[in-house]
């Protein structure tokens, strides 16, 4: 079903064009009906690339995690592989061999027992590597209900209410049930102790961020992993991890290295990365990587020819472009190791920067301190009455920053955060001219008698 624009003005395109000459001088530029005639492709660019100037400028967009700038030779390998399909591996064998290498890093960077054998994917982001970490993780649990003859129809899944919406998708297009542990006073993400109550014999596994998406805070994996050891020396049940590490698998690695979050926890089954953020492509590159071949059920996986031999596959999608992928190696290559901790660390540094600075500045309190993911949010004063985080929110967009405004989810419904995500090109200097914008805006809202936006006013929020 395709999801239509509310107002379609099915409408004058046909009149418009109809002569076959279309000039954007006299013509209306057609939205909704396919033109009848052609029109040349420069003037086609034009309308296109116009209209595109009322979108937000990417750089200046702190809402999102995704990357916003790679440097020209990944623009020159992508726009010479945007025509490459991921798919097929048997026209494309060496777009495949370069897919397998990127997930033999992984394995190794994530500490994989056994890296050599190196078991995962790509896929369009995170949320399709959620998923298929999901469908793993309730398919090992079918099995096993079936060979112990017990019934396997009520699937559930642990994890904390601010959990990205992919796994409520996951949840809803796979008939399992969510268990949310709620927020509750200063603790904005999942609590491990919570967690293990809601484990019981039905539970697939437990999901642990690393990165929450609401303040950029890792959950605690290790902990989470020993309470689910002590729940199996007490009741016999062994229930996996899968680690949503969206952000936090291209972060920790580099910047955390004695964090234990990854396949170093055994209970660690599968873990997700969008490549698309901190693995700093642009959009469209997301990784699954499974603990060992055993993790992944055989029966998930479908098989494709390849140079004439069968090559595994498991995705949601068919087609996609090898474009993205192949960036991926190409900033494995190019960074390498110390590349990534360079660029991270100073992602890091901008953040607690600019934490620190708008601390100072005096109305707002910080949430988080942008020292875990670069990532942080902060609440205006309970005394401050007369503006709201929304009203900040749209005094930033008057300068074109989008800096989103949200509310949290249950037991702390009552808090309105603002949320800066520190990203590759956001540098010192940018985040001076952030917090000299924040400053003068202000003024002016300080000068207000009462909020202009009103909680109730602002949309949700799910990146
Ligand atoms: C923790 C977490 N998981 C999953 C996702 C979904 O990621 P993607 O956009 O790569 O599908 C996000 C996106 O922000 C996220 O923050």
């Amino acid at each position: 079903m395709p999801l239509q624009h509310p107002r379609n003005p099915l409408s004058r395109a046909r009149k418009a064009i109809g002569d076959g000459v279309f000039s954007a001088e006299t013509s209306r530029v057609p939205t909704h009906e396919l033109p009848v005639d052609e029109m040349r492709g420069d003037v086609a660019y034009q309308i296109v690339h116009d209209e595109l100037m009322l979108d937000g400028n990417a750089r200046l967009n702190l809402a999102t995690f995704v990357t916003t700038y790679m440097d020209p030779h990944a623009d020159k390998l992508m726009a010479e592989t945007f025509d490459k399909n991921m798919i097929d591996k048997d026209e494309y064998p060496q777009t495949a061999a370069i897919e397998m290498r990127c997930v033999n890093m992984l394995s190794r960077l994530f500490n994989s027992p056994e890296p050599d054998k190196a078991t995962g994917c790509s896929t369009t982001g995170s949320s399709e590597a959620a998923m298929l970490g999901g469908l793993a993780l309730k398919r090992r649990w079918q099995q096993r209900r079936k060979a112990e003859g017990k019934p396997a129809d009520k699937p559930n899944l642990v994890t904390g209410i601010n959990v990205q919406v992919c796994w409520d998708k996951f949840a809803n297009y796979w008939d399992v049930e969510m268990r949310l542990v709620p927020m509750e006073g200063d603790r904005y993400h999942l609590s491990p102790e919570e967690a293990v109550k809601l484990c019981d014999e039905n539970t697939i596994g437990v999901v642990v961020v690393m990165g929450s998406t609401f303040d950029g805070s890792y959950e605690d994996v290790k902990k989470t992993s020993e309470l689910l050891d002590d729940l199996q020396k007490r009741t016999g049940l062994d229930i996996p991890i899968h680690v949503d590490g969206a952000s936090g698998g291209f972060v920790a690695p580099f910047l955390d290295p004695h964090l234990e979050w990854d396949f170093r926890v055994p209970r660690v089954q599968s873990i997700n990365a969008s490549g698309h953020k901190y693995g700093l492509v642009y959009p469209g590159v997301g990784w699954a990587i499974w603990r060992d071949a055993a993790a992944l059920p055989e029966d998930l996986i479908f098989w494709v020819n390849y140079l004439g031999d069968e090559m595994p596959t498991f995705a949601l999608n068919f087609s996609r472009p090898g474009s993205q992928v192949v960036a991926q190696y190409y900033n494995f290559l190019r960074l390498g190791f110390q590349g990534y901790r360079r660029v991270q660390q100073y992602a890091r540094e901008v953040a607690v920067y600019t934490a620190e600075a708008i601390e100072k500045l005096g109305p707002f309190e910080l949430l988080t301190r942008g020292d875990e993911l670069p990532v942080f949010a902060f609440k205006i004063k309970d005394e401050v009455r007369n503006y709201t985080v929304f009203d900040v929110s749209a005094a930033l967009r008057e300068r074109g920053w989008q800096v989103p405004a949200y509310t949290f989810p249950k037991n702390r419904e009552d808090l309105a955060a603002l949320r800066v995500v520190v990203r590759r090109g956001f540098t010192f200097d940018v985040a001076d001219m952030l917090l000299d914008d924040l400053r003068k805006q202000l003024k002016k809202l300080e000068k207000l008698s009462a909020p202009l936006t009103e909680e109730g006013q602002a949309c949700s929020f799910h990146h």
